[in-house]
């Protein structure tokens, strides 16, 4: 079993220079997230929360402070580096789905799988199996209800079994049935995959299923509920 945490943030920092002059968005963030867990972090719009997966996830680069993601150092990694270590661990899920539409179902599922260059359709097949679409395989995204489009985007993101799945308000543009559903996926397949969760959501039904809370508030993280 592996222990080391899956993700390390220390001093983490993000500045950005706007027309008013430097805009500090996060400041001194300290997270340490251990495998297999689930996190979620609250705060209000304009908080900082997209801002803080992009780093964590090796998106975009901090102003100051370090990031360990599986267990690599991202202060040397240049931008293909990043890239090549988010696709062998790390998995996406957008409020906006964010699916190819002219690719199916099935062929939106496949595709991290054939940019790596291992195709397994046993795999495809298991995903849609897990989020229940096996009968929309071949329908493409317009073709689909929105939280049949979010099951597409939650089985993309598990194909390539990734150690860590990031979700930035991945109910956000569902309604509360649907919303629910779909949080019901995210954890079995947290479960069945051993998968990390590190989710932004202002859903407080989601915040509430998840190990550790945490809140964005003046460009600092705060554990807990209040
Ligand atoms: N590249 C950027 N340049 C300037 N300001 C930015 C940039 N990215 C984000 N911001 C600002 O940083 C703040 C945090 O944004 P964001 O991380 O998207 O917040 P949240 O996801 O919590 O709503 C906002 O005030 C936003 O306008
Ligand atoms: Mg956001």
């Amino acid at each position: 079993m592996e222990t080391a945490p899956v993700i390390k943030a220390s001093a983490l920092g993000k500045s950005v220079s706007g027309p008013e002059g430097v805009l500090k968005i996060l400041e001194g963030v300290e997270l340490t997230v251990n495998p297999g867990e689930s996190i979620a972090i609250l705060g209000a719009s304009g908080s900082g929360k997209t801002t803080l997966l992009g780093l964590l996830a090796g998106l975009d680069t901090a102003t100051s402070g370090h990031i360990e993601l599986a267990g690599t150092s991202l202060d040397s990694l240049d931008e293909e580096q990043r890239a090549g270590l988010r696709a062998e661990h790390v998995g996406f899920v957008f409020q906006s789905f964010h699916l190819l539409p002219a690719l199916t179902a099935e062929e939106n599922i496949s595709l991290p799988l054939e940019l790596s260059g291992n195709v397994d359709h046993q795999r495809v097949s298991r995903v849609l199996e897990d989020v229940e679409l096996t009968p929309r395989r071949r329908h493409y995204p317009r073709q689909m209800s929105g939280g049949e489009q979010q099951r597409v985007a939650l089985a993309r993101a598990f194909v390539t079994r990734p150690r860590i799945l990031f979700a930035d308000e991945p109910t956000g543009n569902l309604d509360q049935a649907t919303g629910q559903h779909i949080i019901d996926l995210l954890f079995s397949m947290n479960r069945e995959y051993g998968t990390t969760l590190v989710l932004v959501t202002h859903d407080l039904t989601l915040a509430a299923r998840c190990g550790r809370i945490y809140r964005l508030d003046g460009g600092r993280l705060h554990e807990g509920r209040a």
